[in-house]
């Protein structure tokens, strides 16, 4: 059994996904941050994202880890640097390029082909897990994702002004919807449920009211 949760950015999904992974005792895969990863690599190997030939030798040289809550790339503990400003900046553009999805996604499969998972991200109910047996949709009103990012990025020190950050998280909600390739899309099959306004109590509970 697998449980897919989907949304713009901000909508709760790896709050909640986790929490719902912890409570019916399934892996959690954050699908977001191997995208952050990869951006991170192409930032610290000045790749751009239009020349093919060093997308192709990056991606020959990335691996990705998976341990606990914390995310490693080719071997270094990357958990807190995949949240900067710089990549959020980037990771929609590089989320783009059809390389890197096909990378990802194969990964992603492997990983839920093993185990059952709570996958969260902007195409797996509709693309990597489409046979999932519970797929969510969260989505919330802009002013609260904006707020509710701008909060915990003050919390962890980031002095970013709210003006910043929703027009950071729109920029990127707008490029993941257009984009060409398995674009942000709540599946046919998935349960939308808005959060605005809602604790993640509630939320948690909403979706396993739903899950056997
Ligand atoms: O946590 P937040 O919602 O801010 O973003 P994230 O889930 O960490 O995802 C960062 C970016 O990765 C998204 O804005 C997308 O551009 C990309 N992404 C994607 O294209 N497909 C996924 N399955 C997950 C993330
Ligand atoms: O993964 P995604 O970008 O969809 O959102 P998140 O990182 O799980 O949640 C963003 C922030 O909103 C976190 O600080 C959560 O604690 C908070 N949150 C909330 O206040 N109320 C909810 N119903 C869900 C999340």
């Amino acid at each position: 059994m697998s449980i897919t949760i989907d949304g713009p950015a901000g909508a709760g999904k790896s709050t909640i996904a986790k929490i719902i992974a912890k409570v019916k005792k399934l892996t959690y895969i954050d699908t977001g941050a191997m995208y952050r990863a990869v951006t991170l690599k192409f930032i610290q190997n000045f790749v751009d994202t239009k020349d093919a030939q060093q997308i192709e030798a990056l991606l020959a040289d990335i691996r990705i880890e998976l341990i606990g809550d914390d995310i490693y790339l080719n071997g270094t503990n990357v958990t807190e640097e995949i949240r900067s400003p710089e990549v959020n900046q980037l990771v929609s553009e590089v989320a783009k390029l059809s390389p890197v999805r096909k990378k990802m996604v194969e990964f992603q499969r492997t990983i839920a082909a093993a185990q059952n998972v709570v996958m969260d991200g902007r195409d797996i109910g509709t693309f990597v897990l489409p046979d999932a047996a519970y797929k969510f949709f969260l989505t919330a009103s802009i002013d609260e994702r904006a707020r509710r990012r701008f909060e915990e990025q003050r919390r962890k020190g980031f002095t970013t002004s709210l003006e910043d950050v929703k027009s950071e998280i729109s920029n990127r909600d707008r490029i993941d919807t257009e984009r060409e390739l398995a674009p942000l899309i709540q599946a046919e099959d998935a349960i939308l449920i808005d959060t605005t306004g809602l604790s993640i109590e509630k939320v948690v509970d909403k979706i396993l009211s739903y899950i056997q």
